[in-house]
Protein backbone atom coordinates (compact mmCIF):
# COMPACT_ATOMS: atom_id res chain seq x y z
CA UNK A 1 0.00 0.00 0.00
CA UNK A 2 1.31 3.61 -0.93
CA UNK A 3 1.96 6.35 1.87
CA UNK A 4 -0.39 8.28 -0.62
CA UNK A 5 -3.33 5.76 -0.56
CA UNK A 6 -2.87 4.88 3.22
CA UNK A 7 -2.93 8.70 4.03
CA UNK A 8 -6.68 8.52 2.04
CA UNK A 9 -7.54 5.74 4.10
CA UNK A 10 -6.42 7.72 7.27
CA UNK A 11 -8.29 10.75 5.80
CA UNK A 12 -11.34 8.78 5.25
CA UNK A 13 -11.59 7.37 8.78
CA UNK A 14 -11.84 10.77 10.21
CA UNK A 15 -14.10 12.50 7.55
CA UNK A 16 -16.42 9.59 8.55
CA UNK A 17 -15.61 9.39 12.64
CA UNK A 18 -16.43 13.00 12.92
CA UNK A 19 -19.51 12.49 10.77
CA UNK A 20 -17.85 15.32 8.31
CA UNK A 21 -18.66 13.11 5.41
CA UNK A 22 -20.18 10.11 4.73
CA UNK A 23 -20.98 9.22 0.93
CA UNK A 24 -19.92 6.22 -1.48
CA UNK A 25 -16.58 6.37 -0.70
CA UNK A 26 -17.16 4.72 2.57
CA UNK A 27 -17.73 1.11 0.97
CA UNK A 28 -14.21 1.31 -0.68
CA UNK A 29 -12.46 2.96 2.44
CA UNK A 30 -14.02 -0.18 4.59
CA UNK A 31 -12.42 -2.81 1.74
CA UNK A 32 -9.30 -1.00 2.26
CA UNK A 33 -9.73 -1.16 6.01
CA UNK A 34 -9.53 -4.36 5.92
CA UNK A 35 -6.67 -5.16 3.72
CA UNK A 36 -4.50 -2.45 5.30
CA UNK A 37 -5.15 -2.41 9.20
CA UNK A 38 -7.65 -5.12 10.03
CA UNK A 39 -6.51 -7.82 12.26
CA UNK A 40 -8.67 -11.42 11.57
CA UNK A 41 -10.70 -11.03 14.88
CA UNK A 42 -11.37 -7.56 14.01
CA UNK A 43 -12.51 -8.89 10.52
CA UNK A 44 -14.41 -11.91 11.42
CA UNK A 45 -16.62 -8.81 14.12
CA UNK A 46 -16.95 -6.73 11.33
CA UNK A 47 -18.38 -9.32 9.09
CA UNK A 48 -20.49 -10.86 11.93
CA UNK A 49 -21.99 -7.95 12.88
CA UNK A 50 -22.66 -5.74 9.85
CA UNK A 51 -24.89 -9.66 8.56
CA UNK A 52 -26.16 -11.73 11.30
CA UNK A 53 -28.41 -10.15 12.95
CA UNK A 54 -30.86 -12.87 14.04
CA UNK A 55 -31.99 -12.97 18.04
CA UNK A 56 -29.00 -14.43 20.04
CA UNK A 57 -26.58 -13.34 17.47
CA UNK A 58 -25.17 -10.70 20.23
CA UNK A 59 -24.51 -13.75 22.66
CA UNK A 60 -23.05 -16.02 20.71
CA UNK A 61 -20.48 -13.35 19.16
CA UNK A 62 -19.70 -12.54 23.38
CA UNK A 63 -19.48 -16.14 23.75
CA UNK A 64 -16.91 -16.79 21.06
CA UNK A 65 -14.99 -13.29 22.61
CA UNK A 66 -14.91 -14.69 25.79
CA UNK A 67 -13.41 -18.60 24.80
CA UNK A 68 -10.26 -19.44 23.40
CA UNK A 69 -12.53 -18.91 19.64
CA UNK A 70 -9.60 -16.07 18.16
CA UNK A 71 -6.64 -17.39 19.57
CA UNK A 72 -6.93 -21.34 18.73
CA UNK A 73 -5.26 -22.64 15.68
CA UNK A 74 -7.53 -24.94 13.07
CA UNK A 75 -5.44 -28.33 13.71
CA UNK A 76 -2.66 -29.77 15.84
CA UNK A 77 0.11 -30.12 12.51
CA UNK A 78 -1.99 -29.21 9.80
CA UNK A 79 -3.71 -26.15 7.77
CA UNK A 80 -3.30 -23.16 10.32
CA UNK A 81 -1.22 -24.99 13.23
CA UNK A 82 -0.88 -21.38 14.90
CA UNK A 83 -2.25 -19.04 17.33
CA UNK A 84 -5.40 -17.45 15.81
CA UNK A 85 -5.27 -20.21 12.82
CA UNK A 86 -8.87 -21.05 13.58
CA UNK A 87 -10.07 -17.35 13.05
CA UNK A 88 -7.93 -17.11 10.27
CA UNK A 89 -9.35 -19.93 8.80
CA UNK A 90 -12.87 -19.54 9.20
CA UNK A 91 -12.71 -16.07 7.43
CA UNK A 92 -10.48 -18.08 4.13
CA UNK A 93 -14.00 -20.53 4.54
CA UNK A 94 -15.82 -17.02 4.23
CA UNK A 95 -14.22 -15.65 1.09
CA UNK A 96 -14.36 -18.66 -0.66
CA UNK A 97 -17.76 -19.30 0.00
CA UNK A 98 -18.31 -16.11 -1.08
CA UNK A 99 -16.63 -16.31 -4.20
CA UNK A 100 -18.36 -19.54 -5.49
CA UNK A 101 -22.06 -18.63 -4.60
CA UNK A 102 -21.17 -15.33 -6.56
CA UNK A 103 -20.46 -17.57 -10.28
CA UNK A 104 -22.68 -17.38 -12.64
CA UNK A 105 -23.16 -21.24 -12.95
CA UNK A 106 -24.34 -21.58 -9.23
CA UNK A 107 -26.62 -19.05 -9.19
CA UNK A 108 -28.57 -19.97 -12.82
CA UNK A 109 -28.00 -23.51 -13.64
CA UNK A 110 -27.74 -24.56 -9.82
CA UNK A 111 -30.12 -22.30 -8.00
CA UNK A 112 -28.27 -21.59 -5.53
CA UNK A 113 -29.49 -18.22 -3.60
CA UNK A 114 -28.31 -17.68 -0.02
CA UNK A 115 -29.01 -14.59 1.79
CA UNK A 116 -25.93 -12.85 3.19
CA UNK A 117 -26.57 -14.03 7.19
CA UNK A 118 -26.61 -17.48 5.75
CA UNK A 119 -23.65 -17.78 4.19
CA UNK A 120 -21.30 -15.73 7.15
CA UNK A 121 -23.46 -18.14 9.86
CA UNK A 122 -22.42 -21.32 7.92
CA UNK A 123 -18.94 -19.94 6.84
CA UNK A 124 -17.60 -18.56 10.11
CA UNK A 125 -19.17 -20.41 12.44
CA UNK A 126 -18.95 -23.77 10.76
CA UNK A 127 -15.49 -24.70 13.27
CA UNK A 128 -17.02 -23.72 16.35
CA UNK A 129 -16.39 -26.82 17.43
CA UNK A 130 -12.84 -26.48 17.97
CA UNK A 131 -13.53 -23.55 20.82
CA UNK A 132 -11.98 -25.49 23.94
CA UNK A 133 -10.44 -28.47 21.67
CA UNK A 134 -6.85 -27.53 21.62
CA UNK A 135 -4.61 -27.92 24.38
CA UNK A 136 -0.25 -27.04 24.49
CA UNK A 137 2.10 -29.41 25.36
CA UNK A 138 5.84 -29.99 25.50
CA UNK A 139 7.34 -32.02 23.26
CA UNK A 140 11.08 -33.15 22.99
CA UNK A 141 12.23 -32.02 19.24
CA UNK A 142 15.93 -32.35 17.63
CA UNK A 143 17.12 -28.72 16.73
CA UNK A 144 18.11 -29.14 13.04
CA UNK A 145 20.36 -26.55 12.92
CA UNK A 146 22.23 -27.04 16.51
CA UNK A 147 21.68 -31.27 16.72
CA UNK A 148 20.44 -30.83 19.97
CA UNK A 149 17.43 -31.79 21.71
CA UNK A 150 15.15 -28.87 23.07
CA UNK A 151 12.00 -29.21 24.70
CA UNK A 152 8.96 -27.17 22.35
CA UNK A 153 5.06 -26.82 22.79
CA UNK A 154 2.94 -28.53 20.07
CA UNK A 155 -0.97 -28.69 19.68
CA UNK A 156 -2.51 -31.67 21.21
CA UNK A 157 -6.52 -32.48 21.62
CA UNK A 158 -8.32 -31.98 24.65
CA UNK A 159 -12.11 -32.14 23.29
CA UNK A 160 -13.99 -30.83 26.07
CA UNK A 161 -16.99 -32.14 24.72
CA UNK A 162 -17.17 -34.70 22.86
CA UNK A 163 -20.18 -34.54 20.61
CA UNK A 164 -18.32 -35.01 17.11
CA UNK A 165 -17.67 -32.45 14.89
CA UNK A 166 -20.14 -30.69 12.64
CA UNK A 167 -22.85 -31.92 14.57
CA UNK A 168 -21.01 -30.22 17.50
CA UNK A 169 -20.85 -26.79 16.08
CA UNK A 170 -24.47 -27.15 15.27
CA UNK A 171 -25.70 -27.87 18.79
CA UNK A 172 -22.93 -25.33 20.58
CA UNK A 173 -24.69 -22.56 18.19
CA UNK A 174 -28.04 -24.04 18.80
CA UNK A 175 -27.50 -22.91 22.19
CA UNK A 176 -27.64 -19.31 21.11
CA UNK A 177 -29.73 -19.16 18.02
CA UNK A 178 -33.04 -20.66 18.92
CA UNK A 179 -36.54 -20.16 18.73
CA UNK A 180 -37.21 -16.98 16.04
CA UNK A 181 -33.42 -17.19 15.39
CA UNK A 182 -32.98 -20.43 15.44
CA UNK A 183 -30.99 -22.20 12.39
CA UNK A 184 -32.72 -22.50 9.26
CA UNK A 185 -32.83 -26.17 7.85
CA UNK A 186 -30.28 -25.27 4.84
CA UNK A 187 -27.73 -24.01 7.41
CA UNK A 188 -27.94 -26.38 10.30
CA UNK A 189 -27.66 -29.02 7.07
CA UNK A 190 -24.92 -27.12 5.91
CA UNK A 191 -22.48 -26.77 9.30
CA UNK A 192 -23.38 -30.50 9.86
CA UNK A 193 -22.21 -31.80 6.37
CA UNK A 194 -19.21 -29.56 6.21
CA UNK A 195 -16.57 -32.13 5.67
CA UNK A 196 -18.49 -34.25 3.02
CA UNK A 197 -17.26 -37.71 1.93
CA UNK A 198 -13.96 -36.36 4.24
CA UNK A 199 -15.95 -37.26 7.39
CA UNK A 200 -16.44 -40.69 8.95
CA UNK A 201 -20.66 -41.17 7.99
CA UNK A 202 -22.10 -43.43 5.74
CA UNK A 203 -21.33 -42.50 2.38
CA UNK A 204 -25.12 -42.74 1.21
CA UNK A 205 -26.03 -40.37 3.66
CA UNK A 206 -23.28 -38.18 3.08
CA UNK A 207 -24.26 -38.41 -0.94
CA UNK A 208 -28.10 -37.37 0.23
CA UNK A 209 -27.61 -34.67 2.20
CA UNK A 210 -25.18 -32.80 0.08
CA UNK A 211 -28.00 -33.30 -2.99
CA UNK A 212 -30.46 -32.38 -0.95
CA UNK A 213 -28.91 -28.92 0.73
CA UNK A 214 -26.47 -27.28 -1.80
CA UNK A 215 -25.00 -25.23 1.15
CA UNK A 216 -23.67 -28.10 2.41
CA UNK A 217 -22.07 -28.66 -0.94
CA UNK A 218 -20.98 -25.14 -1.27
CA UNK A 219 -19.49 -24.86 2.09
CA UNK A 220 -17.99 -28.31 2.03
CA UNK A 221 -15.70 -27.30 -1.31
CA UNK A 222 -15.15 -23.59 0.40
CA UNK A 223 -13.97 -25.50 2.89
CA UNK A 224 -11.64 -27.64 0.99
CA UNK A 225 -10.23 -24.86 -0.89
CA UNK A 226 -9.18 -22.87 2.28
CA UNK A 227 -7.64 -25.94 4.13
CA UNK A 228 -5.63 -27.21 0.97
CA UNK A 229 -4.73 -24.17 -1.21
CA UNK A 230 -5.04 -20.76 1.39
CA UNK A 231 -3.64 -22.33 3.99
CA UNK A 232 -2.10 -26.08 4.10
CA UNK A 233 0.66 -27.50 5.81
CA UNK A 234 3.39 -25.20 5.08
CA UNK A 235 1.55 -21.96 4.71
FE1 LIG B 1 -14.48 -28.64 10.11
FE1 LIG C 1 -13.22 -25.86 8.38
Amino acid sequence: MQPFTLLIVYLKGLAISSNMCYNNNIVQFIRLRKEVIMSPKEEFIAIYEENIKRPGADKLLEFLKKSDFFTAPSSTRFHGSYEGGLVQHSLNVYHCLKDYLSRPRTKELYRMDFSEESIAIVALLHDICKVNFYTTEMRNRKNEETGQWEKVPVYTINDTLPYGHGEKSVYIISGYLYGEGRLTRDEAFAIRWHMGFSGIEDKNTIGKALEMYPLAFALHVADMEATYFLEGSNK
